[in-house]
């Protein structure tokens, strides 16, 4: 099972979001992750090879002001003619975000949404939002609440669906996508 992770974090290698990347690449030794700092790994035709090469993508970030991190959305704009195509049509793609305490569930639907809407899929319970406060409160000796909230564990559910995903055998159809004009200027108006 490959597994390719987009961290979306501005700091690279050296965030939180890397962090994750080490514990999951510790703790899931049956799947094979490969990693783009969207930080330093613009989208290109190297990108995109290994985008196509693996079964599942896992997209991770932070949240940022109530947004995903710029290095995302900069893939995501760059990457706009992966819409529809068959490389990721159906393709299997979960996310994650972190955040300390307001804003991540909010840029998880959002970032769902527009990869749905690119043409990947979303399997069930393949979205999770880790925070700080969550974190804090799981410290707490108080623990009858503990099991509503996300934690590092949910990982496994995320990525075990995010698998099982990768079996699906579906020709999935696409809508005619204009591939000429979508960064053209189309305002018109009388000078
Ligand atoms: C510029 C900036 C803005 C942030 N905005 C939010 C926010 O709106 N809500 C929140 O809960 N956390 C916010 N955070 C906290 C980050 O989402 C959190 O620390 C995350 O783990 C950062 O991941 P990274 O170290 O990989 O970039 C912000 C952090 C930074 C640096």
């Amino acid at each position: 099972m490959k597994i390719l992770i987009l961290n979306g974090s501005p700091k690279g290698e050296s965030g939180n979001c890397a962090d994750i990347i080490r514990f999951l690449k510790r703790r899931r030794k049956d799947i094979s992750f490969g990693v783009l700092h969207l930080a330093k790994t613009k989208f290109g035709p190297a990108a995109l090879r290994k985008i196509k090469d693996a079964d599942g993508l896992l997209f991770l970030t932070g949240t940022y002001w109530d947004s995903w991190g710029s290095p995302l959305q900069k893939f995501l704009e760059d990457a706009t003619e992966l819409e529809a195509r068959e490389e990721i049509m159906g393709k299997p793609a979960a996310v994650c975000v972190l955040m300390h305490s307001v804003g991540g569930k909010s840029v998880l639907s959002r970032l769902q949404g527009v990869l749905s809407s690119m043409g990947f899929l979303i399997p069930p319970m393949s979205g999770v939002v880790l925070s700080l406060n969550s974190q804090m409160a799981q410290g707490n000796s108080k623990k009858s609440h503990n099991e509503d909230f996300w934690s590092l564990d949910d990982m496994d559910v995320l990525l075990d669906n995010l698998s099982v995903a990768t079996a699906c055998e579906v020709h999935w159809k696409a809508w005619p996508v204009d591939r000429k004009n979508f960064r053209k200027t189309w305002l018109r108006f009388s000078k």
